[in-house]
């Protein structure tokens, strides 16, 4: 039987996992693919720390490099994290003609165009599944499932540290920094939790799904994002009294756009947001750490992915998928057999989230006075924006209270608009809070 050699660069979360997983079904999976598979070099940071994996001694280093030019290694796994020493690693096996497979989807995001030039340079692969969705094997349906789809919406919950928050406040009413001291503790979020709770990681990952999905490049850093640092209790039980959850979502929608010589011509809508679901919606009851990504394609209509989106195990599953992929490429010298990434001949640009339309939930804290209603409404009128339902809990006279407005549909921009008006107004004491409605029609 072939032998196909892993240097694993990351020995923590998905490095261990992915050590775990193999001794579990490592002989499992040589009888499926005929490739024996043994982890012959791990590289770590720091030699001295504790860890729940017991690599042997001789296999491991804190020195990357022997592990990525080690002649006996066939396949790098980068499962570090980051974008600087990452890179270094990912260019360095490529330049090697080693295939890579990688976990990091900030290292994608960052560099991607560049590692898969790299890699169609020295004529080997770069394989990401671990990079969105955690154990999920959403990159395989995109880019080979569905190759038969023009994908015209995706709908997906791919943060795992914000689902796991939104859902234990929601259930518990638990506070946003208690619930993200336990996903770290967890392991699922980022070493920089920022990324996760301010909707950079979900950015990445829906960008990923984006660019496969329609062919050219979806970069973060023109995705609005909001992530779910603002989103308080308060909000999250007055959804649920309208029958709505909150749900931090990545929304890759097509938008038919040109006529004549323009038709034709890509346009998305792409965007991370909180969003109130409708519990009847599939998404709604999503909870924990799980991930869910609905994607609907011209041919086979609604499909949904479902399973758990962070964590040592779940990721250790997609980046054993990719070390299958890469194992069988070798053993078959078909080094391209697995599509890289975005065809990279598709134009294409981003519709403006000034002009994206939607209904909102808006939550104001007023002072109960007579005539304060009138003038918000008289606001929202004169910008044409109806007002769909309104909660104002019973309160004293001159007390300051909430007030929760649900609003037809309206564009980002116009909404921007009359609430920086409506915050104006002297009744109304603290800034306004603005969340999307998905209506999922
Ligand atoms: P982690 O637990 O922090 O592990 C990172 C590993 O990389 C550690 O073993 C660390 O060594 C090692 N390392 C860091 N710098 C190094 C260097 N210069 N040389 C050699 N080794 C170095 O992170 P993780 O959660 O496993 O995440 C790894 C990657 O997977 C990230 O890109 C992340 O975004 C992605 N990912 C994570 C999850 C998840 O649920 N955790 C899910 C999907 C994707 P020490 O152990 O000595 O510190
Ligand atoms: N921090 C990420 C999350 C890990 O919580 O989803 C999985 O990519």
């Amino acid at each position: 039987m072939q032998l196909v050699n892993l240097g694993l660069v990351g020995g923590g979360t998905v490095g261990g996992g992915v050590w775990t997983a193999l001794a579990r079904n490592g002989a499992l999976m040589a009888a499926r693919l005929g490739v024996d598979l043994q982890i012959v070099r791990v590289a770590v940071r720091d030699l001295k720390k504790p860890r729940s994996v017991a690599f042997p001694d001789k296999i491991v280093t804190d020195d990357w490099r022997s592990v990525v030019r080690d002649p006996s290694v066939h396949v790098v796994l980068e499962l570090m994290g980051g974008t600087t020493t990452a890179r270094e690693v990912v260019l360095e096996a490529l330049r090697l003609g080693k295939p890579v497979v990688t976990a990091n989807k900030a290292l994608l995001s960052r560099h991607g165009e560049e590692l898969f030039a790299a890699s169609a340079k020295h004529s080997t692969n770069l394989y990401y599944e671990a990079s969105v969705a955690g154990g999920i094997p959403i990159i395989k349906i995109l880019r080979e499932s569905l190759a038969g789809n023009r994908i015209t919406q995706i709908a997906g919950i791919v943060n795992g540290t914000c689902n796991y928050i939104l859902t234990r406040m929601k259930l518990e009413g638990a506070d946003l920094a208690t619930v993200l001291a336990d996903a770290q503790r967890l392991g699922y979020a980022e070493a920089e939790p920022s990324l996760d709770i301010d909707g950079h990681d979900a950015a990445q990952k829906t960008g990923i799904l984006a660019s496969l999905a329609h062919g050219f490049w979806v970069k973060p850093e023109f995705i609005p994002t909001e992530g779910i640092r603002n989103i308080s209790p308060l909000d999250i039980q007055f959804a649920q009294r309208l029958g709505y959850t909150i749900k931090l979502l990545g929304m890759v929608k097509e938008v038919v756009r040109g006529t004549g010589a323009k038709k034709g011509l890509r346009s998305i809508q792409v965007a991370v947001y909180p969003a109130l679901v409708p519990n009847g919606h599939v998404l709604a009851s999503v909870n924990h750490a799980y991930n869910a990504i609905a994607v609907r394609g011209d041919v086979v209509g609604e499909t949904l992915f479902y399973g758990r989106g962070a964590g040592s195990d779940a990721t250790a599953s997609s980046v054993l998928s990719d070390v299958a992929d890469a194992a069988l490429d070798l053993k078959h010298g078909s080094n391209r057999r697995v599509p890289p990434f975005v065809s990279h001949t598709v134009r294409g640009s981003i519709f403006p989230i000034s002009e994206v339309v939607s209904p909102y939930y808006i939550r104001l804290m007023v002072v109960d006075r007579p005539g304060v209603f009138a003038r918000i409404a008289t606001l929202l009128a004169r910008a044409k924006i109806g007002i769909s339902t309104i909660i104002q809990p019973e309160g004293h006279a001159g007390e300051v209270v909430p007030v929760i407005l649900m609003l037809h549909d309206a564009t980002h921009a116009a909404m921007q608009k009359v609430l920086g008006q409506i915050a104006k107004l002297p009744l109304v004491k603290a800034s306004p809070v603005l969340i999307r409605v998905e209506p999922f029609e």
